[in-house]
C-alpha cells in the first residue's frame, strides 16, 4: 500500500495556498525580526520600514519585535542566539530572518557553542516547507547572464522539502578508520511521511499557478530517490490527477533551468537538491539579492503555520558594512509575510508591484546596476520602493 493510500486526503482547506483563517485587519500579528550577520543588519531596517508603511498606511496591527542573532548577539551577550530570542521566536506569528554566517566565526566562537541557530530554527519549528519563487522582472532581462530570449518569462516556484535529506540525517560525523585515515561521513534519508507532506505542498501550489509539476530526484541512483519517485507519483495519481507532473533528474535539472527555465512552474524537490537547484535558478532572475523564500510549518489546530521569511541569499562578508546590498530579497519576503501570515494576497501584491515599479523606474543596487544609471545604496533602495507604495495608494 502506498504512503498516499493510507492517509486520506487532507483536502484542500489545509491546502498551503489557503492558510488558516484570512485575518481579519483587527488582528494583531507578533512579528520577530532577527537581522542576523553581515548585510543581515543592513536589508532588515528596509523590511521594518516596509512593514511599518503596511502598518501606518494600511492599517494592518503589527506588532514588530527585534532581536540579535548570530555575532552581533554573541558581542552583546555571549550566546549566538540567548533564551530570551528562543522564547520570542516561539511566542511570534512569524519571524523576519536576515542572514547567518561569518568568516569570524571560527576565531571567535568556541566549536561547542557554535550550534547553527538558522538549522534550530527550521528543525525545531519543523519548517518542512521551503518555498523560493525564481521570477524575471522584465525590465531587468538585460542583467540576466542569460540571453533574453531564453531568460524572459522566467516564473518557477522551488518547493524545497527543508528539515529531512542528508542536512539533517544522522549518523553523521569525522572519524579516524582502523588505517589511521579520517573518514566523513552524512546520512541522506527521507521516509515516506516526510516525502508525501511536502509533494502535498508541491501539487497545491501547482494547482494555484499554471497547473505542472516537476519532481527532481536522483532515482537512478539513490534509494532515497526512489522512495521520492514513488511517493511523489502515488500522492498524484491519488490526489492530484488534474496537475501535470513529470519526473526528472536532478543533473538533467541543473541544465533545463540554464538551458530553457521557462518549461518550469513547480520545482518540487527535497532538501539539498533544492538547496542546489535555486542559487542556479536565482541566476536566470539577474541577482540572487532579489530573491525571497517563505519557511512554513504544518497547520495548527487554528490553521495556522510557523513561519519564517527570509532572502536566499547569506550575510555576503564581502560586501557587507558598505550599504550597498539589495534590499529587494527580504522586502519581497516580506510581501511572502503578508501572503501565508497575513492571508492578505492583495497587499502581498500592492508590495511586489511596488517592487517591479521602482526597478522598472530605475531604481538599482549595485547587484543589478546598468553603466548608464549610479547604484543606489540599501536605504535608496528602500526609499524608490516606498515611494511606489505610497504611489499605489492613489488619490
Ligand atoms: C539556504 C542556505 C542554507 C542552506 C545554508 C546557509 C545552511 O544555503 O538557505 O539555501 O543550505 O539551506
Ligand atoms: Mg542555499
Amino acid at each position: 500500500m502506498t504512503a498516499a493510500s493510507q492517509t486520506p486526503s487532507t483536502g484542500d482547506a489545509a491546502s498551503v495556498t489557503r492558510l488558516g483563517p484570512p485575518r481579519g485587519l483587527s488582528d494583531t500579528v507578533r512579528l520577530l525580526i532577527l537581522p542576523g550577520d553581515g548585510i543581515g543588519g543592513e536589508i532588515m531596517p528596509e523590511v521594518r520600514r516596509i512593514a511599518e508603511w503596511f502598518g501606518a498606511a494600511r492599517g494592518l496591527r503589527i506588532d514588530l519585535r527585534e532581536e540579535l542573532l548570530g555575532i552581533p548577539a554573541w558581542r552583546a551577550h555571549g550566546s549566538l542566539m540567548r533564551d530570551e530570542t528562543w522564547a520570542e521566536i516561539l511566542a511570534a506569528d512569524a519571524v523576519l530572518f536576515g542572514a547567518i554566517g561569518s568568516h569570524e566565526y571560527p576565531a571567535l566562537i568556541p566549536a561547542h557553542a557554535r550550534q547553527d541557530p538558522l538549522m534550530r530554527l527550521r528543525g525545531e519549528l519543523e519548517l518542512f516547507i521551503n518555498l523560493r519563487p525564481i521570477r524575471l522582472m522584465p525590465a531587468l532581462a538585460d542583467v540576466s547572464p542569460l540571453r533574453a530570449e531564453v531568460a524572459l518569462g522566467t516564473d518557477l516556484l522551488v518547493v524545497r522539502e527543508f528539515t529531512g535529506d542528508i542536512y539533517f540525517g544522522t549518523p553523521r560525523g569525522i572519524t579516524t578508520d582502523a588505517g589511521g585515515r579520517r573518514c566523513a561521513f552524512n546520512t541522506m534519508a527521507y521516509t515516506d511521511v516526510e516525502i508525501e507532506r511536502i509533494a502535498r505542498t508541491g501539487f497545491d501550489m501547482g494547482r494555484a499557478r499554471r497547473g505542472k509539476v516537476t519532481s527532481v530526484d536522483k532515482a537512478n541512483l539513490l534509494e532515497t530517490s526512489r522512495l521520492w519517485r514513488e511517493v511523489v507519483q502515488a500522492v498524484h495519481d491519488a490526489d492530484y490527477p488534474d496537475v501535470e507532473l513529470s519526473h526528472v533528474y536532478v543533473d538533467n535539472c541543473a541544465m533545463q533551468l540554464v538551458r530553457a527555465p521557462r518549461q518550469f512552474d513547480v520545482i518540487l524537490t527535497g532538501n539539498q537538491f533544492g538547496d542546489i537547484l535555486s542559487d542556479g535558478a536565482a541566476a536566470a532572475a539577474g541577482s540572487i539579492g532579489l530573491l525571497p523564500s517563505a519557511s512554513l510549518g504544518a497547520p495548527d489546530a487554528n490553521g495556522r503555520r510557523r513561519a519564517v521569511y527570509e532572502p536566499i541569499h547569506g550575510s555576503a562578508p564581502d560586501i557587507a558594512g558598505r550599504g550597498i546590498a539589495n534590499p529587494i530579497g527580504a522586502i519581497l519576503s516580506f510581501a511572502l509575510c503578508l501572503r501565508y501570515t497575513f492571508c492578505q494576497p492583495e497587499e502581498a501584491a500592492r508590495l511586489e508591484q511596488a517592487v517591479e515599479r521602482a526597478v522598472a523606474a530605475g531604481a538599482r543596487t549595485a547587484d543589478i546596476a546598468v553603466p548608464s544609471t549610479p547604484a543606489l545604496s540599501t536605504r535608496a533602495m528602500g526609499d524608490a520602493i516606498l515611494r511606489e507604495l505610497d504611489g499605489s495608494l492613489g488619490g
